[in-house]
């Protein structure tokens, strides 16, 4: 998927020399309503929030992992001083440091943990799953979203809002047909993992919310999903926005119902 999409790697060089020039451009982006981190924006979901936020006058700092030209790039390109492009690979510790170093200074008023994986062959039984596929899993889905709020957490400001895109099926409640059965593990991990965060940010005023965004046609969804990226993200990012101001977890979905865990 990320070939197909793969431009000349010396475009990528160029990166820096162009988050120049749209720091230059601080001017324009001063006409907004908050500053939005999504991690894991190079295509899918992640990069249709990147233009729904900048359709509701955010400006967007997006990761792609480095050395590919990614539909982020033309976006930034098209909103020079409203996109900054990053990168970070969630599975690399060091470069979450990296990243919350190159950050220190800035004030977000979102940060939105997109990136997300899932089986080679979706509906392999947990028992038959290879440890290093159900490893591969579990860290991009559960471990790497986590460390990567950790880290950066302290950039949020105080009553900003903290989430990470989760999926109808880590719902243990909801579970009565089984199926995807690594993917489902991974993300009602990465709900108790928030869920153990929010415990520890009870009584503060932080937002915290995790999606369960419905099936959407994307390489990872796969082309038989009933619903496309172009009606459901513009919901998702309505579901964030009306949380502002709303301190604790929720579990919700596009709707903004409540999912229940
Ligand atoms: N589509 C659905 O039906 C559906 C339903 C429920 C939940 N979700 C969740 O929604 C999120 C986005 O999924 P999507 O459907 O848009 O899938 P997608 O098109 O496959 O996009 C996945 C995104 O995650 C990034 N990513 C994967 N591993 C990463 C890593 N180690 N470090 C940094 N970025 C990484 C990818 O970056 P690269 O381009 O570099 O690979 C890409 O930007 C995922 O968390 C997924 O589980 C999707």
């Amino acid at each position: 998927m990320r070939l197909a999409l793969a431009k000349p790697i010396e475009h990528v060089h160029c990166r820096s020399n162009r988050l120049k020039d749209i720091s230059m451009n601080a001017e324009v982006s001063r006409d907004t309503a908050g500053t939005i981190l999504i991690i894991g924006a190079s295509r899918g979901i992640g990069h249709a929030m990147v233009a729904e936020f900048l359709n509701r006058r955010w400006n967007v700092i997006g990761t792609v992992r480095a050395g590919f030209w990614t539909e982020l790039h033309d976006l930034a390109e098209g909103h020079k001083g409203r996109v900054e492009v990053e990168t970070l690979d969630i599975n690399e510790p060091d470069q979450i440091g990296a990243l919350r170093d190159r950050l220190s200074g800035r004030v977000l008023n979102m940060l939105f943990v997109n990136a997300g994986t899932t089986t080679h062959d979706e509906h392999v039984h947990v028992g038959d799953v290879s440890t290093e596929e159900f490893t591969r899993v579990m860290v991009t889905n559960a471990l790497s979203p986590m460390r990567t709020i950790e880290a950066l957490q302290d950039l949020v400001s105080a009553e900003g809002l903290i989430g990470a895109m989760s999926s109808g099926q880590g719902s243990i409640t909801n579970n009565e047909k089984g199926m995807r059965e690594v993917y489902r593990g991974s993300k009602a991990a990465l709900n108790m993992f928030m869920r153990s965060f929010a415990a520890r940010e009870a009584g503060t005023p932080r937002v915290m919310v995790v999606l369960a965004p419905g099936w959407i046609r994307t390489a990872l969804g796969g082309p038989d999903a009933p619903f496309s990226v172009e009606e459901s993200v513009p919901k998702l990012v309505d579901v964030l926005l009306s949380q502002q101001g709303k301190p604790g977890l929720q579990y919700l979905d596009r709707e903004g119902h409540i999912v229940p865990w």
